[in-house]
């Protein structure tokens, strides 16, 4: 069985070693990464997965910032070992993390990448949403997770100040333990099991269409 946990101090290097090599050198002066300086990473739905030897496949992490006033989840960096990549497990931790963030009440979410592959998820071009340059507005992505949530949201991207639970999170935070646990799932390759996402994969169909 494959395992998706939620990543513990224990796993900095091993996660920092797999963004090394999945990505170029310099990611981190990367724009995106000034919002995250300083700022505690969305701890429940940031996720590993390892193979059942417990070598790390793949790893997602969150960070919450501003667009405007508003609390948005930053999605990112994933990535998956190169040896892994193609097999459908991006998109395992794609759908579980989605899926927690819904149930821990947070509404939207941005990220900064391509949409021919975040598509797929429901994420949407968002106008009118500024990330800090240089970004390619192209690039710059959201997802509803509750009907309506980036609905007249537009502005800078910030980095999150407060330390204050977000409006919204501190009604579902009775719901931590449904997204702070450690999960088991099938490799996605068998096909004998036919959704191993849950609600997210149902769920963004309805909310999906409203991004942007
Ligand atoms: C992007 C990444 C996370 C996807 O995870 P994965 O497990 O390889 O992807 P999945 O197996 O879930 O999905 C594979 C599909 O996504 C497509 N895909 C993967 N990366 C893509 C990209 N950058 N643009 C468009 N499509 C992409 C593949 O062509 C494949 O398409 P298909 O289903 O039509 O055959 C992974 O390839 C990776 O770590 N890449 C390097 C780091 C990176 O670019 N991270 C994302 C930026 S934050």
């Amino acid at each position: 069985m494959y395992e998706i946990c939620p990543e513990t101090a224990a796993d900095e290097y091993e996660v920092e070693s797999l963004y090394d090599l999945c990505f170029a050198p310099g990611r981190t002066a990367l724009s995106s990464y000034r919002l995250r300086d300083g700022v505690s990473k969305v701890a429940d739905l940031c996720l590993l997965l390892r193979d059942p030897t417990g070598i790390l496949l793949a790893a997602i992490r969150y960070w919450p910032v501003r667009v405007g006033e508003h609390s948005t989840l930053l999605l990112g960096p994933i990535a998956v070992h190169p040896t892994a990549q193609g097999e459908g497990l991006g998109g395992l931790l794609m759908r579980d993390s989605l899926t927690r963030a819904q149930k821990l009440g947070w509404g939207r979410v941005l990220l900064v990448g391509d949409a021919p592959y975040y598509s797929r998820f429901g994420f949407e071009k968002l106008d009118g949403v500024e990330m800090p340059p240089p970004t390619n507005p192209d690039r710059v992505l959201g997802l509803e997770l509750q009907p309506g949530a980036w609905v007249d949201i537009a502005g800078l991207v910030t980095r999150e100040t407060s330390q204050d639970v977000p409006p919204g999170l501190a009604e579902a935070a009775g719901n931590s333990h449904l997204s702070s646990a450690c999960i088991e799932v099938e490799h996605p390759r068998d096909d004998t099991i036919a959704d191993e996402s849950g609600d997210f994969a149902t769920d963004q169909r309805s909310f999906g269409s409203g991004s942007g």
